[in-house]
């Protein structure tokens, strides 16, 4: 592949939020799944389980969860506070309803030896501590699966797939576990509906790459 095809498939890749009433083949959704676990992770420990979902009383389940939660939200004064809109908000919240599929994604703890040592000796040594707090502020765990979950979209995009990262429903975390189960040694961090695109959506440009790096010579 010339960096040019590498380049338009980045690009050309856009959250997708709308979706056609049409199923999606779980044997494509396992492919993209397989290619994504070879994304690099901590350790390369695979911290992470991938919850194909096909059935759309599931995927029902899981919006009225998120519904009801964000319905919550919405009746304390704070919404009206922080949200301009509270109303499209609120609405909105379940809109990956219409989604024919979703791949839910868990991630269990990264402990690596340097985890270790420093787990045993944090109690007493303020070194220790301070080292702790450094390596927990870039949360491998997290780091893993998000390269896992990056993979996927592009992968679902070359399949002429639509799909959008969220964690917009980890509000509803504790039913949603349930729903799927989750095992309590893991934590759900993404849900990703997924159908063949529904809408053109609204491209969500970059900052110039000026902005965003520093040369260190
Ligand atoms: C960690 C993460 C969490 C996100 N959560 C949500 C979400 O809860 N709801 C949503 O509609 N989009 C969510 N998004 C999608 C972003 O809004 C979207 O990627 C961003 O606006 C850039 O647009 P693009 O993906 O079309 O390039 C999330 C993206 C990431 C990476």
């Amino acid at each position: 592949m010339q960096l040019d095809e590498l380049s338009n498939l980045i690009k050309a890749r856009h959250s997708i939020r709308r979706w056609q009433n049409k199923e999606v083949p779980l044997e494509l959704l396992k492919k993209a799944v397989d290619l994504a676990t070879w994304a690099p992770n901590g350790g390369n420990k695979q911290n992470w389980r991938f919850y194909i979902i096909t059935n759309r009383n599931t995927i029902n389940s899981i919006a009225d969860e998120v519904q009801n939660t964000t319905n919550q939200m919405a009746s304390w004064p704070e919404a009206r506070e922080f949200v301009a809109d509270v109303d499209r908000w609120h609405e909105r919240a379940g809109f990956f309803r219409s989604a024919p599929a979703a791949i839910a994604v868990s991630a269990s703890q990264y402990i690596s030896e340097a985890d270790k040592i420093l787990g045993a000796r944090e109690k007493f040594d303020p070194e220790a501590s301070k080292m702790r707090v450094w390596r927990n502020s870039a949360n491998t765990k997290i780091q893993s699966v998000a390269s896992a979950i990056a993979y996927l979209l592009l992968i679902l995009h070359q399949m002429g797939l639509g799909a959008v990262w969220m964690t917009g429903p980890i509000q509803a975390k504790g039913n949603l576990e349930k729903l799927l189960g989750v095992p309590s040694h893991m934590d759900l961090v993404a849900f990703i509906p997924i159908g063949y695109p529904g809408e053109n959506p609204v491209i969500r440009g970059r900052r110039p790459v000026e902005e965003v790096i520093e040369i260190i010579s």
